[in-house]
């Protein structure tokens, strides 16, 4: 097979930008229990919603009915989430029934544990009430509660306490346990109320309070962008769950939380809109906000044989789209002066088939146009095939297959009109799924590879693209496969993470038409020039799949290029492996990785020989 690369600057084309990018949703306890830090599930008690104010799972009460009583109420002096828990302590140290050993209380084992590490300072920070003399002793505690990590004491008079007080305070970890959890006791007779317990670790990412090690996998990406915060997610199956960004902004003792009813668990919105934009700015990539359009999530509901006749009357008025352009003094009070570079909106997801889609859609979209005329919005309703029936700048694509599929679409785009003016696509969620995928492959990773390439070449007509899902925690897998795993306290990439670091240089990149002389349909390639920010050098990257099972011997020739290929510092990466269904895991989270190494031969005529099933990036300096 041969590869001709014109690297001439007369047929060179720019590829957008914001080309690569990354899409966040709150699935799989992507953000709870996962990218943002805090420690304790179900903080304010709320957890299961307003409806059903007894549930204080995963607390457990340390101790039994004959030494305490612990349950919620509606006290909490917050008033958007008004649910406290009360405890009642009947024994007491000092008195005729003696507490158990240890004292009695409750217990937060946090997202299936805590991960706490030993000389690593914590941050507690709870309301507490109560008429009665307090001596709580606050915890961090293996799983059994036999081992300490880290003690503090909260002491005060009686009526000390007699109104909400926050109480703040930093444990230090004397232990490392990765299945810990938080412990609060008292041997004391009391009643005592809690409210928002949380516990931050202080060394989180950019000091944002997003867990370290997965921002600084999200940060390797060098994402261009981030869609946010779903998917799914953002519709709900009723309203009433749906993403509120409202509510989510502000202190967060104060935000309600909700039940996200499509992946069917809590969050309590620490991870908020705030947060979101915070985190986009963290990773110098531009946030892309997806809202709810007054559509919901009905498929999910179709297939549980629900009625959903009341939902099309269950519109969000235009009217709250002055409050989404009004929250520069929440913002400002949330520490952040300076607007955020706000450039992309999504109107719905998924959305274009309801009948109240494009109704919804107009009015959304004539209001932030006519405030925010620079903002691009983003239709649910694919543009590929025609022309779309309402403005937009750019239309959403999502596109779940089969890995044969999948690789086959990287000509999805090839026959789609050229328009001069008219919507580009954004392709905001792509992935091969289905049962040879595992939960993240090689094969995956390779049929992606080889539709990512495609995407590369129509870069004239597709303008943004970015992977789906992002996160899954290991304990709550609603979703296979995903590009980072992780549990507590261990992470790793799949095939599909790491496959998306050999497209990091393409946004703004200058990419190169390239000919594939074979008979095989298992072969793509592209070939870009792209400046490195630090060094100003200049590198040719030429990307190959090969998605069949014999090698290939290609022969590369370049024509057009400006500058003599510097052959010592030219690498070859390849990601490959012993078998094409291999996955990484928490054992072997490395069996799937590109590996690095010195490209011998680099020139504008060379021999490589393409191992089956692999993705190879020739990286020459120039
Ligand atoms: O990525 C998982 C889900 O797939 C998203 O929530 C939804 O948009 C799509 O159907």
């Amino acid at each position: 097979a041969t590869l001709l690369v014109d690297a001439s600057p007369q047929s060179a084309q720019k590829i957008p930008d914001k080309m690569f990018g990354i899409f966040f949703e709150e699935i799989n306890h992507a953000g709870a229990g996962g990218l943002w830090a805090e420690l304790v599930s179900n903080r304010g008690f709320e957890a299961g919603g307003q409806n059903t104010p007894s549930n204080i799972d995963p607390w457990s009460i340390i101790g039994n009915e004959t030494y305490i009583i612990a349950g919620t109420d509606r006290t909490s002096c917050f008033s958007r989430n008004e649910i406290a828990l009360r405890m009642e302590v009947l024994c007491d140290n000092g008195g005729s029934t003696i507490c158990p050993n240890g004292g009695v209380g409750i217990y937060n084992p946090g997202y299936w544990g805590m991960n706490i590490v030993q000389g690593k300072s914590y941050k507690l920070s709870m309301h507490v009430r109560s008429v009665d003399s307090v001596n709580l002793l606050v915890s961090l505690t293996s799983s059994d509660g036999l081992q300490n990590l880290a003690i503090a004491n909260v002491v005060a008079g009686a009526l000390d306490m007699a109104n909400w007080t926050k109480v703040e305070l930093l444990l230090e970890a004397k232990g490392t346990n990765v299945n810990s959890r938080l412990q609060l006791t008292t041997t004391r007779k009391s009643v005592i109320w809690f409210d928002q317990v949380s516990l931050m670790p202080l060394d989180t990412y950019k000091g944002h309070g997003f867990r370290k090690e997965l921002g600084s996998m999200l940060a390797n990406l060098k994402p261009r962008f981030i869609r946010f915060p779903g998917g799914s997610f953002v519709e709900g199956e009723w309203l009433r769950n749906a993403f509120r960004w409202r509510e989510t902004i502000g202190p967060w003792e104060e935000r309600p939380g909700h039940f996200g009813d499509v992946w069917r668990y809590w969050t309590d919105d620490g991870l908020g809109y705030f947060e979101f934009l915070q985190l986009a700015e963290d990773l110098g990539a531009s946030p892309v906000w997806v809202i709810n359009n007054g559509n919901l999530y009905l498929l999910g509901k179709l297939a549980r044989g629900l009625h959903h006749d009341h939902i099309h009357n269950d519109q969000v008025d235009t009217s709250t789209i002055l409050a989404f352009v009004q929250w520069g003094s929440v913002r400002a009070s949330m520490g952040h002066p300076e607007p955020f570079e706000l450039k992309y909106v999504a109107l719905g997801n998924q959305d274009c088939w309801k009948k109240n889609y494009r109704g919804n859609y107009l009015k959304f979209y004539n209001a932030i146009k006519a405030a925010y005329p620079d903002i691009q919005l983003i239709s649910n309703c694919d543009g590929s095939a025609g022309k779309l029936d309402h403005p937009a700048d750019l239309y959403d694509f999502h596109v779940y297959t089969s890995g044969n599929d999948m690789f086959a679409k990287a000509h999805q785009f090839d026959r789609t009109a050229r328009l001069s003016t008219g919507p580009k696509a954004f392709v905001s969620e792509y992935a091969a799924t289905g049962q040879n995928v595992g939960t993240g492959n090689l094969f995956s990773a390779l049929a992606q590879a080889g539709f990512l390439i495609g995407l590369e070449i129509n870069s004239d007509v597709v303008e943004m693209a970015s992977n789906a899902p992002l996160f899954v925690n290991d304990n709550d897998r609603r979703w296979n496969p995903d590009a980072i795993v992780f549990n507590s306290w261990q992470q790793y990439g799949t095939p599909t993470y790491w496959m998306q670091q050999f497209f990091k240089e393409s946004s703004g990149a200058i990419l190169h038409p390239s000919r594939l002389q074979t008979n095989s349909s298992n072969l793509i390639a592209s070939a870009i020039t792209w400046q490195s920010p630090q060094d100003s050098s200049s590198y040719l990257k030429i990307k190959i799949v090969n998605f069949g099972s014999d090698n290939v011997n290609l022969k590369i020739a370049v024509a057009g290029l400006q500058n003599a290929v510097n052959s010592f510092g030219s690498t070859i990466t390849v990601l490959t492996s012993k078998n094409l269904m291999d996955e990484n895991s928490f054992k072997e989270p490395n069996k799937v990785v590109p590996l690095q190494s010195t490209l011998q031969n680099a020139g504008e005529n060379m021999d490589v020989v393409i191992a089956p099933h692999s993705f190879i990036s020739l990286d020459l300096e120039l």
